[in-house]
């Protein structure tokens, strides 16, 4: 039946979603990764698509951007859909000194300056953790892949342009390994409702050395993590 968000069938989506931030992302994965894709859901264009990778089923699925797009089609697809297993795949911004831009970053949890983590344990603190086993099968696949990952703490922030990004150095110090703004909202609603999460990314930008990622190259960087995250399922 359909969501608010989702104009999909019972048993349109696989227990396995992918979910970048961008819907385009989405079909393109869909498009060059799965086969038999079919398109299942394409309300406010956040598709949502379903195929098979080495003939295992799975879906890919926009999020949009932010802690609340991402946490209600998360709730959604597991609620409404039977979704199981929950995978970010984005990019993020480098904080820690030793990440350097297109690095591909697992969260093994996630900090925020969002309440809803909070909110959910009656405003004590809550840690938003990946889900170990996702976790540990992400960072085998890159390794079988030959591609050095980094494992950690990341932050998730609710606001992109921060009025004071001298907090960033502070986060150095405490091991925060990279920015984002989704992964505490996905490990929160994945806890919440009974579902696996985890989250990797490409560095796209270097928030205290101020160092982007070329356009030109973020497409092969991304082809690396859509490849890990596949290979990991
Ligand atoms: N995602 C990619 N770069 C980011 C940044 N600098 N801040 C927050 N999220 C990001």
């Amino acid at each position: 039946m359909s969501t608010p968000h989702i104009n999909a069938n019972p048993g349109d989506f696989a227990e396995t979603v992918l979910m970048p931030g961008d819907p385009l992302r989405a079909k393109y994965i869909a498009e060059n990764f799965l086969q038999d894709a079919r398109q299942v859901t394409d309300v406010r264009n956040m598709f949502g698509f379903t195929g098979t990778y080495n003939g295992k089923p799975v879906s890919i699925m926009g999020s949009g951007m932010g802690i609340p797009s991402m946490s209600i089609y998360a709730r959604e697809l597991i609620v409404s859909f039977g979704v199981k297993n929950l995978i970010r795949i984005g990019t993020c911004g480098g904080i820690n000194q030793g990440t350097k831009i297109r690095d591909v970053i697992f969260a093994q949890g996630a900090s925020t300056d969002s309440n809803v983590n909070r909110a959910r344990v009656r405003g004590y603190d809550f840690a938003a953790i990946a889900d170990f086993g996702l976790l540990e099968n992400g960072v085998n696949a890159a390794r079988r892949l030959g591609i050095e990952a980094k494992v950690g703490n990341v932050y998730t922030t609710d606001t992109f342009y921060q009025a004071d990004s001298s907090f960033y150095p502070e986060l150095d110090k405490l091991g925060v390994l990279a920015v984002d703004m989704e992964t505490a909202g996905l490990y929160g609603v994945a806890a919440e409702y009974g579902a696996k999460a985890m989250a990797l990314f490409t560095v796209s930008d270097h928030v205290i050395t101020g160092e982007a990622t070329p356009p030109e190259e973020r497409q092969s960087t991304f082809n690396e993590m859509v490849k890990i995250a596949l290979e990991s399922i």
